[in-house]
């Protein structure tokens, strides 16, 4: 039996038995509620400013929210994956937010239907990831 190389040491303590894949897994977990924040937070504090205009949080946690969520989409789970169907609604949803909100990002200000879409898409994407299972 050979011994095992310094790297693979370093490999294994860093990332557990698993390969590391559960360690990416929770990254972009982290990553994905950071943009949520950003998107939702955004919205409510520029909701709440008065003047309805779409702001660099809401654009960059919509962004965000795509990259990371087709990153978890990938199984990373070893079994246990989320439904396809599940996944499909959430990406269809955020397509929408983005679309809403990359679209509007140069105007002043938006129609208030569109801004509280915005907001109420977000939290019935994030109702589908915690009560859709
Ligand atoms: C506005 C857009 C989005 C919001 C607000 C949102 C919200 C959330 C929240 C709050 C969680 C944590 C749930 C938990 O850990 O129990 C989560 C997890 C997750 N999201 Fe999203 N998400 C969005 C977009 C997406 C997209 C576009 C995809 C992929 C197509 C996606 C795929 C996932 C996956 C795979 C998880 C891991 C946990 C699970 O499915 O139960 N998300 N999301």
């Amino acid at each position: 039996m050979t011994a095992p190389r310094r790297a693979d040491y370093y490999a294994a303590s860093l990332m557990g038995e698993d390969g590391g894949v559960e360690a990416l897994r929770l990254i972009l977990l982290y990553v994905h509620l950071i943009g949520f924040a950003l998107l939702l937070g955004g919205g409510i504090a520029q909701y709440l400013t008065g003047r309805l205009r779409i702001n660099a949080a809401m654009l960059w946690g919509a962004v965000i929210q795509i990259l990371t969520g087709l990153g978890l989409s990938a199984p990373l789970r070893d079994g246990d994956e989320p439904a396809p169907a599940k996944l499909v609604t959430k990406l269809v949803l955020a397509l929408l937010i983005f679309v809403m909100v990359f679209f509007s990002r140069k105007r002043d200000a938006v129609n208030r239907g569109h801004f509280l879409a915005i907001i109420g898409l977000t939290l019935v994407n994030a109702a589908v990831a915690v009560f859709w299972r």
